[in-house]
């Protein structure tokens, strides 16, 4: 039994007031059409605490007067079910095998759930984060709160940064994990660089990317990749990726793997035919420049914002090198003329969720950085074909993503084994 789930259920019962408990929904089974079903996957905060991967299931966690208790309610053991779609721990399962305290059938759960809650002071739960299901909490306290005319009330509460902050700091066994996606990722990215061609179609380098995702273990793709071939890579979040490859097109692809149910985000953004441009390459040093300078700022103490300002400056003063913006560079940057070339964040948190848990804010001011922390560091500039530029610029879109963990030291650039250096990628594709 991986321990790991307990002590993280452990830890944030700790972080509960006394006499207050959180209640963590799993995820349902989607369907795609009629009975066919996509293949589950666990929602993130109830896999943190939990590992447990059946569909309808839910967590209580209670601290009571300093002692944490755990309980869940799963499906029930069911043979003939089984036979069709596998195991099923059943309650026994979730406590022999998953370490709670208490194990239920999920079909109780309304009229059990309000005796579970009974007494405390406050619920935790994660607000609007599953259809019908703040509905059903609401249900389950009322219930509790009126079984006797003289029962104590019980308060509601979001617990969504309580769980996401806890998730913000990775933990010995998710780095590792994430190392490990992050490792796949790189080396899908390499094999894409090395295979496109001039005239294939978006799709077919999708389906080379997820076939080096999988046959190194990660076989869902963390999120849906954007394969975007020359002015397609301006559609920021472009996923039609059913075009042909123009033979001087650049090619943007931001794909990356989930493995062992953990996220890793890469984009690179290389030369259909092998060779930068003039000016694609004027294009792709800004944003190089940016990506380094903005990796650099990634370390304990620094502000998370600190990042976002070095990139925005850093491409104001390239676009206005290179004459796509005209003006003065400090009063440029101010108006933020750059946002029409780079429009969207430097980053954000990364883990279980591709776009993770976790505030970005903590008193009404941006956070330092922690060591634990991962975040995406993914400049960019996308001049679309309707920019008020010269028609050299037109069409051309980039985005260089990498994904960082900060250490105690500094930082780790997890997925720096793909390269970014416009020479590295030519030698890789020649
Ligand atoms: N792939 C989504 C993102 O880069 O944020
Ligand atoms: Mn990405
Ligand atoms: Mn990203």
């Amino acid at each position: 039994m991986n321990k790991v789930y307990q002590k993280r259920r452990d830890i944030l019962g700790k972080l509960l007031p006394k006499d207050c408990g959180i209640i963590i929904p799993g995820a349902d089974l989607q369907y795609r059409n009629a009975d066919s079903s996509y293949n589950f996957r666990q929602d993130s905060s109830f896999y943190y605490l939990s590992g447990f991967c059946e569909a309808d299931s839910t967590i209580l966690i209670k601290n009571n007067n300093g002692s944490i208790e755990s309980s869940i309610f799963v499906p029930k053991k069911d043979k003939l079910k089984e036979t069709w779609d596998g195991h099923i721990e059943g309650p026994e399962g979730a406590i022999s095998s998953y370490a709670f305290d208490n194990a239920y059938v999920n079909e109780d759960i309304d009229s059990l759930m309000p005796d579970l809650i009974i007494g405390m002071d406050r619920i935790f739960y994660l607000l609007g984060n599953k259809d019908n299901f703040d509905q059903k909490v609401v249900s389950w306290i009322k219930k509790a709160t009126s079984k006797d005319r003289h029962s104590k009330s019980i308060d509601i509460a979001n617990g969504t940064s309580l769980i996401g902050n806890m998730r913000l700091i990775k933990d010995d066994e998710e780095i590792a994990i994430i190392k490990k996606a992050c490792e796949i990722s790189a080396d899908a990215h390499i094999e894409g660089m090395r295979s496109v061609k001039p005239e294939m179609n978006e799709q077919a380098m999708e389906a080379i990317y997820l076939h080096e995702f999988a046959k190194r273990g990660g076989r869902f793709a963390a999120y849906t990749p954007i394969v975007a071939g020359g002015s397609n890579a301006c559609v920021l979040h472009y996923v039609e990726n059913n075009e042909t490859l123009g033979k001087s097109d650049l090619l943007l692809v931001d794909a990356g793997c989930e493995y062992d149910m953990y996220a890793s985000d890469i984009t690179r953004t290389y030369p259909v035919n092998g060779k930068f441009s003039s000016e694609q390459l004027a294009i792709y040093e800004v944003v190089l420049e940016a990506l380094h300078a903005a990796i650099e700022c990634v370390k304990i103490g620094n502000n998370i914002m600190d990042p976002q300002t070095k990139s925005e400056k850093i491409i104001t003063k390239g676009l206005v090198d290179l004459g796509i913006l005209k003006g003065d560079v400090d009063e440029l940057y101010e108006k933020g003329a750059y946002k029409d070339f780079y429009m969207h964040k430097i980053g954000h948190w990364m883990g279980l969720d591709v776009h993770d848990a976790g505030d970005y804010m903590e008193n009404n001011e941006y956070m330092n950085y922690q060591a634990g922390m991962v975040t995406t560091i993914e400049p960019g500039i996308y001049i679309s074909n309707d920019a008020e530029v010269e028609d050299k610029w037109k069409g051309i879109g980039i985005r260089i993503e990498d994904n960082i963990l900060v250490t105690k030291s500094g930082n780790l650039n997890l997925t720096s084994k793909v390269p970014s250096d416009p020479k590295e990628i030519e030698a890789l594709m020649s």
